[in-house]
């Protein structure tokens, strides 16, 4: 019983893999809108992907924010080895989130759990643009944007649009622009509609989303059915050698009607 249920699962994983057009996904039973555990099984998952793709060598690991992010970064298990160090940096600069969901947080976190490094990305909320034209300027900003730049791994979740905008309290004209056009996704600062085109892009600094395509492993990680649509959308145009780590609630309403 318990095979046939393992064989069901990994035929789920290869359905859900193919319908998407990326390299792989993995699927854990129930459904994370209800149980917390689920998403710290995400984190177990990540932490074998991280030491199954990144085997060896220098590895700079660039983590987004969010709850997800969050509970998963506390899952990870030393990852140091003679062969391998890691770094973590944070994707993107601070996007509106609450200070424990920031990139900086979820970096440093997964930093101490894989017993790695960590570099912090201290760029405010809300500064004027020449103020920030001269943050761009600080060689300590600078070090740190340009390891990111160089990350050979990132992390990160998939919202879905509305409920980010809320999150991130975005004012109401861009709320509004947002509903005309269809959001239904966000990742990485950026929102999509239903056919994954990008609709708008918060303006802060980091990894940009042309700058992924690049990134040899990507790891998402996101589930439950509420983010079924989000997920869906993300996909269409996410970069190939993506791996989803989701859950089976999320996976049968995506491939409800396939
Ligand atoms: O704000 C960072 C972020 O990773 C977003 O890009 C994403 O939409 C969101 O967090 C996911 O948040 P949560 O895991 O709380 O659903």
């Amino acid at each position: 019983k318990m095979m046939d249920q393992l064989f069901g699962m990994h035929r789920l994983e290869k359905r859900l893999a193919d319908h998407f057009g990326i390299a792989r996904c993995v699927i854990s039973t129930g459904d994370s809108d209800r149980q917390r555990k689920i998403i710290e099984e995400f984190g177990d998952y990540l932490n074998e992907a991280l030491d199954f793709l990144l085997p060896e060598g220098n590895n700079i690991i660039a983590a987004m924010g969010g709850t997800t992010m969050a509970i998963v970064a506390e899952r990870l298990t030393n990852l140091e080895s003679e062969k391998r160090h890691n770094l973590f940096v944070p994707a993107r600069g601070g996007i509106g989130e609450a200070v424990n969901l920031q990139a900086n947080s979820v970096s440093s976190v997964m930093a101490m759990r894989a017993n790695g490094d960590y570099r912090a990305l201290y760029v405010p909320e809300q500064l004027s643009p020449a103020t920030y034209r001269s943050l761009l300027q600080e060689p300590s900003i600078l070090e740190v944007l340009n390891l990111i730049s160089h990350a050979n791994c990132v992390i990160h979740s998939i919202g879905r649009a509305l409920h980010m905008a809320a999150r991130r309290k975005m004012s109401e004209e861009e709320i509004l622009m947002l509903k005309q056009k269809n959001a239904v996704a966000e990742s990485f600062g950026y929102f999509f509609n239903e056919n994954g085109e990008v609709i708008y892009k918060v303006p802060k600094i980091g990894i940009e989303l042309n700058e992924l395509q690049d990134v040899p492993v990507i790891l998402a990680v996101a589930g439950g059915k509420s983010k079924a649509k989000a997920i869906k959308a993300y996909m269409k145009n996410a970069p190939k050698q993506t791996w989803l780590i989701t859950d089976e609630a999320a996976a049968n309403e995506i491939l409800k009607g396939a």
